[in-house]
């Protein structure tokens, strides 16, 4: 079922809460990320047979002339509903550490779970965007962002495990005569995934997570950290799966294609909002050729600030997310432009090149 199933290549749909997806462009079909939109397409997904519904926990918009993201769910109380609206699939939420007390946020994510009969995933995030803590008045603590992390995980798990109310002395959080119930479904913990990239970050989801999601510009090189990632996560006593977010592109031809990421990542993109992604430093710096910034700025355009991009036929979709899973990734985090008018053409086509060579299942007839 969803994250848990056996597929080698599982396919979650990443940022379909939030206003533009995970492209920063100006065009007129771009996502607009309503309620109505978000449960036709998680159902889709789910009779799909996809593994995840995974959101993007965003607090404030990037400005720009869509103000991209500005419009965005908050991703547990979404989860909860998509969670209502399907069956198989499995949906996460994302909690920023700093910003969420664990004891409450450990009673909003086992209720998340119960709704769900065990599909609920949880995204710790420890924060990167200084606007969003600005906006909270919650200072960041740059250097030890993951320690604080490790320490809120620490106070969750806890919770979900103790026999008897506990008092908790750590580091920053100081708490009496604590009790919770019920537990997860999922035994003592729900499923969780951690994206950091830091070596801090990286560390915490190697040490705590059951999915790293791991951010590549393309798959050189990739495959030996994918490898360590697994290696070190078993040392520590434990399997993980590694992802990767990817943005997806995929029209008849080659050339439509291409065509297409021309007019919205490039012709269309959303500039302001662009910089105030990339950090004007980044992208305007004179040591990258014009050559190397135009595609630099198109790729994060496109993907989030920049993810890999799968831009093409079925065939050349279908190549690239084969040699994802040879380079060791066990699954993509996939958005596009229009997810509900996308993502279609992406089912009927890809999906049976990936279950031809055994990386999916085709879903089961009867299936709900
Ligand atoms: C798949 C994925 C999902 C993420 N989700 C969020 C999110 O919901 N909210 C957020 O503020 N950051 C999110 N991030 C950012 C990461 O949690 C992390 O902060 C970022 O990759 C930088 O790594 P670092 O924290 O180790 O520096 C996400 C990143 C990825 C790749």
């Amino acid at each position: 079922m969803g994250m848990l199933n056996a597929n080698a290549l599982k396919i979650a749909i990443f940022g379909s809460n939030c206003s533009g997806g995970l492209a920063l462009t100006t065009v007129p079909e771009r996502w607009r990320a309503t309620w109505e939109e978000n449960v036709e397409l998680a159902k889709l997904a789910d009779r799909s047979g996809l593994e995840a519904m995974v959101p993007v926990g965003r607090w404030k918009g990037f400005g720009g002339e869509t103000d991209f993201g500005g419009v965005s769910f908050e991703t547990i109380t979404w989860a909860c509903g998509l969670l209502s609206e399907t069956t198989q699939i499995s949906v996460f939420g994302t909690v920023h550490a700093p910003l969420f007390h664990p004891i409450l946020a450990a009673k909003q994510i086992v209720t998340a779970d119960h709704i769900g009969r065990g599909r609920f995933g949880l995204n710790i995030v420890c924060g990167w965007n200084v606007d969003e803590f600005e906006m909270f008045g919650v200072a960041p603590l740059p250097d030890r962002r993951y320690d604080y992390g490790q320490e809120w995980w620490d106070v969750v798990r806890r919770i979900w495990s103790a026999d008897a109310a506990f008092d908790f002395d750590g580091e920053f959080f100081r708490l009496k005569k604590v009790r919770s119930q019920p537990r997860p479904r999922q035994g003592d913990r729900v499923m969780m995934m951690n994206a950091g990239s830091s070596p801090a970050g990286r560390q915490f989801a190697i040490r705590n997570s059951d999915f790293h999601f791991d951010v590549c510009r393309s798959l050189d090189g990739v495959a030996e950290r994918v490898r360590e990632t697994k290696r070190m996560a078993r040392e520590h006593g434990h399997d993980i799966q590694v992802f990767t977010p990817a943005y997806v592109v995929c029209r008849s031809t080659q050339r439509e294609a291409e065509d297409y990421f021309q007019y919205f990542a490039v012709d269309h993109a959303d500039e302001e909002a662009l910089d105030h992604m990339v950090g004007m430093g980044a992208a305007t710096h004179e040591s990258m050729s014009t050559e190397f910034l135009r595609q630099f700025r198109a790729n994060a355009a496109a993907g989030y600030g920049g993810n890999i991009g799968m831009v093409g036929d079925p065939d050349r979709v279908a190549r690239e997310m084969i040699a994802a899973h040879d380079a060791g990734f066990d699954g993509l985090a996939i958005g596009f432009v229009n997810y509900l008018a996308e993502l279609p053409f992406f089912l009927d086509e890809v999906l049976p090149r990936l279950e031809r060579v055994g990386l999916r299942q085709p879903v089961a007839s009867d299936a709900p």
